[in-house]
């Protein structure tokens, strides 16, 4: 929190699960809020590790929002159940992922483009009673998009937007579009939370000094990349080993697909994680492949921290 404005962590699939977001509040000290992956219904039935995920008891001390992404009625109201039934109070609702797959059939980005499913949506929505917050971005292929948005605040009670300053289409590259910054901060009738490429708490402080309507800030990619981002006190290497250990020991009891599957699991972890660490040390956590030979290298990074 900065002058009570807030700092969210963002979703980010395949990084910060619960193991991650637990980890994360033990060394670092728990942010404000983490807002969890998507959950999605898929062949039927919401994804099973999506509902684990979410259990209140893999996700003890720290404050999480679960979000969705559906872009029909009877998955989105299984899901909503879902959260309530998980004892939520509070869900968030994706209307920013650009996966072309998942666009093109109308989901995340791709309603931004569509007002007739945000029309639907906001049907489904209004049955709720959880708190409801929208994570989106400026538009599927055009920044104007994220007008199309607006008359579901008319009828709904939303709580907050998030917004990534980019198009869909853009997928994670390019410019984030901080031109739109004033604009949308002046016509989206509630408080709205700055997104995309936010990378140092100064980044963070000038954009709030810059921006004082601006209810606060989400990060992702930097403090996946480095996890001590938020409170550069902590950024010391006996932290960054601890904070390792604590997702290697938890993957390895949560994983039962036996060494190979934790080897690609931490390997991908790595493929984020302290980009700037020793180079050869890092090649050399890539190559492992063995458990015995990924320590020697991890220590060999931390030693060289
Ligand atoms: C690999 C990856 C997975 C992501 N998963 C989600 C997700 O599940 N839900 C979501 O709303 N955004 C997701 N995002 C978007 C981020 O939450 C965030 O909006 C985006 O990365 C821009 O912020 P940043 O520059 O601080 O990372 C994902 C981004 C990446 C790179």
């Amino acid at each position: 929190m900065i002058d009570d404005r807030q700092i969210l962590v963002a979703p980010i699939q395949g990084w910060t699960d619960h193991v991650w977001r637990t980890a994360h509040a033990q060394v670092f000290g728990a942010a404000e809020a983490y807002y969890a992956p998507f959950m999605r219904v898929e062949h039927g039935s919401i994804r099973p590790r999506d509902l684990r995920d979410l259990l209140p008891e893999n996700n003890t001390g720290i404050y999480v929002v679960p979000q969705v992404l559906a872009c029909r009625p009877n998955d989105m109201e299984r899901m909503l159940q879902a959260v309530v039934d998980m004892g939520y109070a509070e869900v968030n609702i994706n209307l920013g992922c650009p996966h072309t797959p998942v666009a093109r059939k109308g989901y995340g980005a791709g309603m931004l483009a569509r007002p007739e499913a945000l029309a639907s949506l906001a049907q489904t929505i209004s049955q709720t009673t959880l708190k409801v917050s929208l994570k989106m971005r400026l538009g599927w292929d055009d920044a104007n998009q994220w007008r199309n948005v607006l008359p579901l605040m008319e009828v709904l009670p939303i709580d907050h937007v998030v917004m990534h300053y980019r198009l869909g289409t853009q997928q994670y590259r390019g410019e984030t579009l901080s031109q739109f910054i004033d604009e949308t901060l002046r016509d989206i009738p509630v408080p709205v939370f700055l997104n995309g490429d936010i990378d140092s708490i100064a980044t963070v402080e000038a954009l709030l000094s810059r921006y004082p309507q601006a209810a606060g800030v989400m990060v992702g990619r930097a403090l996946v990349a480095d996890p001590a981002m938020l409170c550069p006190d902590r950024s010391l290497p006996e932290n960054y080993r601890r904070f390792h250990d604590l997702l290697y020991d938890a993957y390895s009891v949560e994983l039962t697909g036996g060494d190979h599957q934790l080897l690609g699991k931490l390997q991908a972890l790595w493929e984020r994680l302290l980009p700037d660490a020793d180079r050869r040390a890092r090649k050399a956590i890539h190559k492992a492949t063995s458990l015995d030979r990924y320590h020697q290298a991890v220590s060999q990074l931390f030693d060289a921290l």
